[in-house]
């Protein structure tokens, strides 16, 4: 099984930073034994200008985001078949930071995973518990009220990946201890199961830096990595990326 390294640019860049961003990071990156998938995941406007830089690499473009409709009365919306259209290949979907902007109810998700999975997109299924949430030992209950979205899925779910994102993780430099991740992350691997009938890879995301990326990537619950601050610096997602062995 490959192992996924993700980079979310959130709303960051512009086309010279991307640009600029690609050589170095080819530079940097080395050759792994294994196999492993690097998918770049800028905001919306660079998505095709990012496509044009990963042709003749190895290298994968997912989006953000996408609708959960299907009418062309949307405004300011971005279809999954649009993203699709521009060849990227994946699509964020339920991070912590858009469901918590906009409020994304159950419904809403299931319908952004099926338009994605209808278009052909590889969707990125966030989760994670909030610091009260874990404080107070309601993380798997939590994400169990979140994963079961994946049981309400009208059409096939086997490509889903499942990101594990604790919210009190996400650019803070703090992380669970590596066992809970490594615990957790067996059991939304199983639960996941439960709901679709198939095996989901199941990734970590949360202050990943290049620091504690080999740890994190060495856990055997944990088949990739989603990265947004460090992957801002190309040397330092490049290090993400060696710290697959
Ligand atoms: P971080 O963000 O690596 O900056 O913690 C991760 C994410 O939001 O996906």
């Amino acid at each position: 099984m490959t192992v996924y390294v993700i980079a979310n640019w959130k709303m960051t860049g512009s086309l010279d930073t991307i640009h600029e961003y690609f050589p170095q990071f080819s530079k940097d990156l080395t050759e792994t034994p294994n196999s492993r998938t690097i998918i770049f995941c800028p905001p919306h406007p660079y998505l095709s200008f990012t496509v044009s830089k990963c042709v003749g690499t190895s290298f994968h473009v997912g989006a953000q985001d996408c609708s959960a409709s299907r009418e062309a009365a949307s405004t300011g919306e971005t279809s999954a078949d649009m993203i699709k259209d521009v060849e990227a290949s994946y699509v964020i979907i339920g991070h912590s930071e858009t469901r918590e902007r906009y409020k994304y109810d159950q419904a809403t998700l299931a319908s952004k995973l099926e338009n994605a999975l209808t278009a052909g997109l590889i969707p990125i299924f966030c989760i994670g518990e909030s610091e009260s949430d874990y404080d107070t030992g309601k993380t798997k209950a939590t994400l169990k009220a979140q994963l079961a979205v994946l049981k309400s899925l009208s059409c096939d779910a086997r490509s889903i990946l499942i990101a594990y994102e604790p919210i009190w993780a996400i650019g803070t430099g703090k992380t669970p201890r590596n066992e809970e991740i490594n615990d957790i992350c067996h059991w939304i691997g199983e639960e996941s199961t439960k709901l679709t009938d198939h095996v989901h890879p199941i990734i970590y995301g949360g202050s990943v830096k290049p620091k504690n990326a080999a740890e994190i990537l060495a856990m055997d619950a944990i088949k990739g990595v989603l990265v947004g601050g460090a992957s801002l610096n190309p040397h330092d997602f490049a290090q993400i990326g060696n710290a697959v062995s």
